[in-house]
């Protein structure tokens, strides 16, 4: 008899367009390990139900996307030390009764950045534009990172305040410095700017000015295709390096897989494979 393969899968809406699962299955193939990923769209009041329904058919554990990430962290027993700071989960981990909430979006961001597009953000001077679920997990892995400062901004710039002062120990410690503002009060020019609002998707255009840029910035967008089109192309006319959020997709799964399976799959590979998919 063979025992029945691990489960797992990405809740959200919409998802039909999650790259999750194809991601974990190269990553399953390239490890050898044997598990089910599926995609699964949840009712926008549905979440708690969804989790449970998929516990209850032996579900391991599952990726969280928009718009459900601060929810994923509300029900969840215990947390990551990423996930806690965050307040928002893109994994969850279940273990008998216990649901345990992470957060891999930010080493994921990192990654990219360090390792990937290859720069370094010790010293560098960052943006990091919206407060919402996705920002909301990376600014902690950018302040262990050690740039010299972040600014993070949004529309409502309540919402940065409320996360950077959830920061301020970690900043502190690290000794970054790290403020909140207004998408009309962002002032000076970056090493590093990162869109993560949902603005392209509102049809709102690049949240930020030009003046952001200097020569060569890397100008991440958290998005990718069309979604991440108009920022790009944008970064690029301004001087600056255009970088969409697939080898942020590539990495976070990688290290979600990692939590689940102890295994730590090639992401470079899995990476190249997934932009010449989509380029066809
Ligand atoms: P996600 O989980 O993808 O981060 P979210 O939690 O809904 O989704 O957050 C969306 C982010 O995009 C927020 O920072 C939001 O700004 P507010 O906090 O002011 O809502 C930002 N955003 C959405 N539409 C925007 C727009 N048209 N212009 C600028 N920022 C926008």
């Amino acid at each position: 008899m063979f025992a029945p393969m691990d489960k797992y899968c990405v809740l959200g809406n919409p998802v039909e367009h999650s790259r999750s699962p194809w991601i974990h299955a190269r990553f399953a193939e390239l490890t050898g390990e044997d598990i089910a990923y599926e995609r699964r769209l949840i009712p926008l009041d549905g979440f708690a139900e969804a989790v449970r329904a998929f516990r209850a058919e032996g579900g391991k554990g599952c990726n969280i996307t928009v718009p459900f990430k601060f929810q994923a962290a509300r029900i969840a027993t215990g947390f990551a030390g990423r996930a806690a700071l965050a307040q928002a989960a893109n994994v969850l981990v279940f273990e008998g009764e216990r649901i345990l909430a992470d957060n891999t979006d930010g080493v994921g961001l990192v990654k990219d950045i360090e390792d990937n597009a290859r720069v370094p953000l010790a010293g560098r001077e960052v943006l990091l534009a919206g407060a919402g679920g996705a920002v909301s997990g990376v600014l902690g892995p950018l302040i262990a990172a050690k740039p010299a400062r972040i600014v993070v901004c949004n529309r409502t710039p309540d919402k940065a305040q409320a996360l950077v002062d959830r920061h301020r120990d970690l900043a502190r410690a690290q000794g970054v410095e790290v403020t909140a503002c207004g998408l009309d009060e962002v002032r000076g020019a970056y090493d590093v700017v990162v869109n993560g609002t949902a603005a392209s998707m509102a049809g709102a255009g690049v949240p930020v000015p030009p003046s952001v840029l200097k020569p060569g910035t890397l100008a991440v967008d958290m998005m990718y295709g069309e979604a991440a089109r108009g920022f790009m192309q944008w970064a690029s006319s301004h001087g600056a390096q255009p970088r969409d959020g697939l080898g942020m997709l590539v990495e976070q799964a990688a290290e979600a897989f990692l939590v689940w399976r102890g295994v730590r799959p090639p992401t470079a590979r899995v990476l190249d494979e997934l932009r010449a998919t989509l380029a066809r």
